[in-house]
């Protein structure tokens, strides 16, 4: 079968990372680029080997060669560039985090229930072939951890270092939708809703945010207006309790480690390539004999590289095999639903319900 022919639309910082997708040979190709700055559009064309770069996203919307399009501009362009995309007939795989709310991804449903041949995938979805991911959906799925009560997931990332230079949008949160909740969070939900499968069915969240640097007597730059921790208490249907926080900007080393806990095992992993606790570790009591710790294969070896071009990979052989890639825009609605109760949460001090 022929490859995928993609656009490409914001040729910036991880554009640059992705542009392996589209050279390794397999199902996916570059054949058009734009980026308001044309220097970077040419540069990811060369770089891709894409024959056409311009300013104009809606010219690569125009274009027949291009069947499906990549899109990695800021958020807030993320949600008219999808629409526009899906009313022009193409399929869309578009870098998280996908939208700012819940409404947004409601309007982009209603443009794909009129074309739902289309695939969309989102690259929140990046995580969920990397390292532990299916050997964790394994485990939750076949009940081998009994009833699941309970998961506990940290993550820490580092630092944006002062002096750091950040695009202008990454500070405002009208731009980004927030900060690290959005900027890693979107990655630890998707995460948890592809292991947790049905399970994952958040209803009431009680959620604190807040950001350190701005609290530094001199506000250090990057002086960062948008959240640097999100902590939440997540309570799903089935009385699962979802410990969730995500934090960087403190003056601290990266951390990160998962913990699901059930009445017949539990095990402790780390859904970051190359994080400090590789592997799944499955803990279990042997009837009355102490708690035994096996450590699991790992259905794929952990892999930066092909981490950050999975999706693209998913949506190829979503289009090629006419199947749904690992990451809809149901999982996006649920998503951000779940960011819309915790913002709102962390606003008012309240618990607050999810919204289906
Ligand atoms: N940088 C990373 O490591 C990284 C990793 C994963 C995901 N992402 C996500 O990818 C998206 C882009 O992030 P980035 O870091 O590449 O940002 P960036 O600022 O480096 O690049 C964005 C690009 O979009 C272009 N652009 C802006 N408006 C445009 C328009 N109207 N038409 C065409 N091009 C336009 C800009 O000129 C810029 O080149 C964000 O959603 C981000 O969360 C970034």
């Amino acid at each position: 079968m022929p490859p995928v022919r993609y656009g490409i639309i914001g040729a910036g910082a991880i554009a640059q990372y992705m542009a392996r997708a589209f050279t390794e040979g397999r199902d996916s190709v570059a054949v058009a680029v734009a980026d308001v700055n044309l220097e970077a559009a040419r540069r990811i064309a060369a770089e891709t080997g894409a024959t056409n770069a311009c300013i104009y996203w809606r010219a690569v919307l125009a274009n027949p060669a291009v069947d499906a399009v990549y899109i990695a501009t800021p958020p807030f362009l993320h949600k008219e560039m999808t629409i526009a995309a899906l009313q022009a007939g193409k399929h869309v795989c578009c870098e998280k985090p996908f939208v700012l709310t819940q409404a947004d991804v409601r309007e982009v449903m209603a443009v794909h229930a009129t074309v739902p041949h289309l695939k969309f995938t989102c690259n929140a979805s990046r995580f969920h072939e990397s390292g532990v991911a299916r050997t964790a959906r394994e485990l939750v799925a076949n009940g081998k951890l009994g009833r699941l009560y309970r998961v506990h997931f940290e993550h820490v990332t580092a630092a944006a270092k002062p002096g750091a230079v950040l695009p202008a949008w990454r500070n405002d949160p009208a731009k980004n939708g927030g900060g690290i909740s959005f900027d890693w969070g979107v990655y630890d939900l998707a995460w948890l809703a592809y292991v947790l499968g049905g399970h994952f069915r958040p209803r009431t969240v009680f959620a604190t945010l807040d950001n350190y640097f701005p609290l530094t007597a001199e506000r250090v730059p990057p002086c960062l207006d948008v959240d640097g921790r999100l902590a939440a208490e997540i309570i799903c249907d089935d009385g699962l309790t979802i410990h969730w926080e995500r934090r960087a900007s403190e003056h601290g080393p990266d951390r990160h480690n998962i913990e699901f806990r059930g009445t017949a095992g539990g095990f402790d992993t780390c859904f970051v390539p190359m994080g400090e606790k590789p592997g799944l570790h499955f803990h279990a009591f042997e009837g009355a004999a102490d708690l035994k710790t096996t450590t699991l294969p790992e259905a794929t070896p952990p892999n930066w590289d092909d981490t950050m071009v999975y999706s693209i990979r998913d949506l190829s052989r979503a289009i090629l095999e006419d199947r749904q890639p690992s990451n809809t825009l149901a999982d996006n609605l649920r998503i951000h639903g779940l960011f819309d109760a915790l913002l709102e949460s962390a606003r008012t001090r309240q618990a607050v319900t999810v919204a289906d």
